[in-house]
């Protein structure tokens, strides 16, 4: 309790009241942080915009920083970002089931002024996978098809943070996904599929432990127009 209310004071000290000189509270309301682990553990991406309608005019660059809880300034580390001007960054160390939310600061300098933002996260919460790879049918029988998948590429230790998946499928033209899962295996058999019918199927992947959201769905993979003939 103590701990979330120095968080917030923290938040709200750092960057939405401006002190000598430095940043608006519009300023900072154009500056949008979003992170996404789709390859937790490893690292954290952040992307941010910059509203357009912000009176940009000259160069804009970024510092990005982060640190775990309300840890004093000094201990803040880089965000990993491709150049200076680049609007995103990697989180390169994050600490796994920690109690406290690692801060991104993510600062804005323009012939203007500098604006900064504050993202308080919990690895765990932003997990969304990339959707599976190699999603493709093969034919078993008159009225069976095997469908196959492998973990996302980008999902780096699949053996030890282990996914789970959704299936959805339908008949070409039906207007409803039948919805299968979760599964933890990485391959699923369609039953009683009529003949001369063209079915789509997609396959989704979420942490087996239910932490985050589960990816977006793989691009559809359907059966051959020839089906049954
Ligand atoms: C955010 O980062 C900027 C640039 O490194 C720094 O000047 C500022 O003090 C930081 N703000 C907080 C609240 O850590
Ligand atoms: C942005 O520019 C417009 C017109 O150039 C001006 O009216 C407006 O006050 C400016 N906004 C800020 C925040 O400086």
């Amino acid at each position: 309790m103590t701990s979330r209310l120095l968080l917030v004071l923290t938040l709200w000290a750092g960057c939405l009241s401006p002190s000598g000189g430095q940043g608006t509270p519009e300023a900072v309301s154009q500056l949008r942080v979003q992170c996404r682990a789709s390859r937790y553990p490893v690292a954290v991406d952040c992307s941010w915009t910059l509203s357009p309608t912000s009176n940009a005019t000259g160069p804009t660059s970024f510092i990005a920083t982060y640190r775990l809880g309300v840890a004093a300034p000094g201990d803040s580390r880089p965000c990993l970002q491709p150049a200076p001007e680049a609007p995103r960054c990697s989180v390169p160390e994050v600490r796994l089931f920690s109690m406290v939310p690692h801060v991104l600061n993510v600062t804005v300098l323009r012939p203007g002024g500098t604006a900064c933002r504050l993202l308080p996260f919990v690895p765990e919460r932003l997990i969304k996978p990339d959707p599976p790879a190699g999603v493709h049918l093969s034919h078993v029988s008159r009225q069976r098809w095997q469908v196959q998948w492998q973990p996302p590429r980008s999902w780096p230790f699949p053996e030890v943070f282990s996914l789970k998946y959704w299936i959805r499928y339908k008949r070409c033209g039906a207007s409803r996904f039948h919805q299968v899962g979760p599964i933890e295996a990485t391959t699923f058999t369609l039953r009683s599929v009529r003949p001369h019918a063209r079915y789509v199927i997609q396959v989704s992947a979420q942490d087996l432990t239910d932490y985050g959201e589960p990816s977006d769905w793989s691009l559809p993979a359907a059966t051959p127009m020839t089906l049954g003939k």
